[in-house]
């Protein structure tokens, strides 16, 4: 029996989080998996009402679940910021999931800006940190509001947490099996302290992985390369900064956020995993949303689970139902967002 709690959130995240729900019935009833869900609802319609953001007892009680299914976080409503610091960040920080896995992978029929390129070219996973970095929310103003005004954030790296996250993607390379090859993606011509320690660290533990292939790109050149040649990259190593940036490129030539699907991992924690395209809010409601991505990371939550055969048949399915859409954009795939679900619960159901 596995506890999930569900967030759906704000915007569309409700929406694509029904269809992931939908499909997770499905497979339970097909694999005999038993979940029990069970939903919690903060975001910026209960912060606007209560005020309430997400209480601490309420992260306490979510640490007792096997894994969090998260929809999107954010609201025009709401001044930026205070619910992406207030949710989701607190949330990856509070429970320690110092790992983002976003895997970029195209899927046939799907259609991408780099046309030339196909399923075998797009195909590669980025290993995010995330706990520290820039997002560590450390700094300051001096002299606020006035024309001498000082703005600092801090981008912190400590050896613990670089290691870990580089160890993780050592691990994961080896297990998916595919190239076995790493590439650590930072800046050190430029962030000569930050950098060097992930440079360093990086070396030190490829020494314990002597079949995996490493390889360094700068951050703008992955960016040129994740463009012009997809297929050199198996995993990606990089901080949190360099890795959110670098997956809305990765999920751009997947097909767009209407496909990309992450993970927030705590290998040995709750795990939380969600749509990594945010609340969409002008296409709330509508029903044209594209839910792939949000039923995705129900993919990789099964899979982080250990549930392989339903993750399996889940993919399949998925891959099928692509082929029958028109689009992967909102509004344009010859398919509502519920019609997609339903196809695929179908699919996986008989
Ligand atoms: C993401 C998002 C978040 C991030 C925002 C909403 C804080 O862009 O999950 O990539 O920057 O990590
Ligand atoms: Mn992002």
């Amino acid at each position: 029996m596995y506890k999930i709690a569900v967030l759906p959130g704000d915007g569309t995240g409700p929406e694509v989080v029904q269809e992931g729900l939908k499909i997770l019935k499905a497979l339970s009833k097909k694999f005999n998996i038993k979940f029990e869900f069970k939903e919690f609802n903060y975001g910026a319609e209960r912060y606007l009402k209560t005020g309430d953001i997400l209480p601490e007892k309420t992260i306490e009680e979510l640490k007792k679940f096997d894994a969090i299914y998260l929809g999107a976080i954010g609201d025009p409503r709401v001044q930026p910021g205070i619910l992406e610091q207030g949710i989701l960040l607190k949330l990856r920080f509070a429970l320690d999931q110092y790992i983002n896995l976003r895997p970029v992978k195209l899927y046939p029929n799907v259609w991408t800006p780099l046309r030339d390129k196909g399923p075998d070219d797009i195909d590669f996973v980025v290993v995010r940190e995330n706990t520290e970095g820039l997002y560590a929310g450390i700094g300051g103003f001096l002299r606020k509001g006035t024309k001498h005004e000082v703005a600092i954030q801090e981008m912190i790296n400590t050896r613990m947490g670089v290691e870990r996250a580089i160890r993780y993607a050592f691990e994961y390379t080896k297990k998916r099996n595919k190239r076995k090859k790493l590439t650590l993606c930072a800046k050190t011509n430029v962030l000569t302290y930050a950098h060097n320690l992930w440079e360093r660290t990086f070396n030190e533990v490829a020494k314990e992985y002597k079949d995996i292939e490493t390889d360094y790109a700068h951050v703008d050149a992955t960016t040129m390369w994740m463009v012009k040649n997809p297929e050199w990259f198996d995993v990606i190593v990089t901080c949190n900064m360099f890795g959110d940036i670098i997956t809305d490129l990765g999920a751009m030539i997947q097909g767009g956020m209407g496909v990309a699907a992450g993970g927030n991992i705590n290998p040995e924690g709750v795990s939380m995993f969600e749509p990594i395209g945010g609340s969409a809010p002008k296409y709330t409601g509508k029903n044209i949303i594209n839910p792939v991505a949000a039923i995705m990371a129900a993919h990789m939550m099964l899979e982080f689970l250990g549930e392989k055969k339903a993750a399996d048949l889940l993919e399949r399915s998925v891959m099928k139902t692509i082929e029958k859409m028109k689009s992967m954009s909102a509004g344009k795939m010859g398919m509502s967002t519920t019609d997609v679900g339903d196809h695929i619960t179908e699919l996986i159901s008989k």
